[in-house]
């Protein structure tokens, strides 16, 4: 299903030679009658590798865009001085259906098998996002819950790394549909299950859309509880994508506690606020230092700046995660801190956030108290 989005990294040597021309005449005639596929560029290699880039319009549909590039790749490698053919799809940054679609409209379309879905954002990249999630994920897994892990940095994904099955694939099922990595007790859905970690990210808009749409919606969760997201950094396609056409049942926002991540953090809640998700609240994450030899705690950065900074913004304080050399090992090593080690402080400090994100998602469900003033 995803096969259009295996492109693998090329070395660029353009040889402007008849081979080239070869090549864009051939995709030419390939496209000719073909609605929303657009030739952006032609590249042949000295060793003979031919690399085409097509722009694929929003209304193009996967099944038949892979159709396309399949038939291209066999066409191209017909030509004698043509050894390899690789055809990379990206989407128009300008697609209008996209570009017009108000902020304010968020689809309710329910994912199905999914009860509630929550997002972690940030504004700032690095301040540990991925790290948060799968913990709290496994926290929330903890209580009794089934849960699920989507990691939606289709650009720089990292969570099959964080759960140690960097290697795995995603199979699919009868349907078509596609199976989750387990890991940990966790469903996870990664890009990096269906492409290699190296593989370079070219497209964009479309092309991300429907990617991550599949990444939720054609996934055999198989009845969760709770499904989080983990979100790349800043406010890109892919925040407006789920924001928009992902039914969120609520956001958390992590934050170191230099205040210019808290100023960043700002524009993950505010990116909630305008699709009218409720904010669950902030996670100030290596947020104090404990000295692994004498326990002394340093407050390196200078502490309280998040929960602080929640006040001051009207929105939860859900707790505070050390920094710690073990919460960083353990994540490298594929084995987070709440599994490896769930007596451990650190794990102890997701589980607290868990018990707050859960608090704070039932209660933004609860439907509000009527007042009625009888006389
Ligand atoms: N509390 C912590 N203590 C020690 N190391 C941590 C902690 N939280 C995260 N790290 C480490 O910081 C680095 C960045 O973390 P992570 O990848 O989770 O950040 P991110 O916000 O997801 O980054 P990106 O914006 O690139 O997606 C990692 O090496 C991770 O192990
Ligand atoms: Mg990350």
């Amino acid at each position: 299903m995803f096969s259009f989005l295996k492109s693998k990294k090329q070395s660029l040597q353009p040889d402007y030679g008849d081979s080239r021309e070869f090549v864009r005449q051939t995709t030419e005639f390939i496209l000719k009658d073909q609605e929303g596929i657009r030739l952006d560029d032609v590249q042949v290699t000295k060793s003979g590798q031919a690399i085409v880039v097509l722009d694929v319009s929003q209304d193009v549909d996967a099944n038949s865009a892979e159709a396309l590039r399949t038939r291209m790749v066999e066409e191209i490698e017909k030509i004698t001085a043509i050894t390899k053919a690789t055809v990379v799809m990206t989407g128009q940054a300008t697609a209008p259906a996209t570009q017009s679609k108000p902020l304010q409209q968020p689809t309710t379309d329910k994912v199905p098998n999914v009860k509630d879905i929550i997002a972690v954002s940030s504004g700032k990249g690095g301040v540990g996002k991925s790290t948060v999630a799968i913990n709290l994920a496994l926290a929330i897994a903890a209580t009794g819950k089934k849960v699920g892990l989507l990691d939606a940095d289709i650009y720089g994904p990292s969570q099959p790394r964080l759960a140690g099955v960097k290697d795995k694939k995603t199979t699919q099922d009868e349907n078509g549909r596609i199976i989750p990595v387990e890991a940990h007790g966790l469903k996870i859905m990664s890009m990096g299950f269906l492409v290699d970690e190296e593989a370079p990210m070219i497209w964009r808009g479309p092309m991300v859309q429907s990617a991550l749409l599949q990444m939720i919606r054609d996934v055999v969760w198989d009845g969760l509880d709770v499904l989080v997201i983990d979100l790349p950094p800043g406010t890109g396609d892919i925040h407006l994508t789920l924001a928009q056409r992902v039914p969120l049942s609520g956001g958390v926002v992590v934050s170191t506690p230099q205040d210019i991540a808290l100023i960043d953090a700002r524009k993950g809640l505010e990116l909630f606020r305008k699709v009218a998700v409720p904010v669950l609240g902030i996670i100030e994450n290596m947020s104090y230092f404990v000295c692994p030899e004498c326990g002394h705690r340093e407050d390196i950065f200078g502490h309280g700046g998040a929960a602080a900074d929640a006040a001051r913004l009207g929105v939860p304080f859900l707790g505070e995660i050390p920094l710690h050399a073990r919460i960083r090992e353990l994540s490298d090593a594929g084995n987070p801190v709440v599994v490896a080690d769930p007596s451990s402080p650190q794990a102890k400090s997701f589980s607290v956030i868990a018990t707050n994100v859960m608090a704070g998602l039932d209660k933004a469900q609860r439907p509000a108290p009527s007042i009625r003033i009888e006389d």
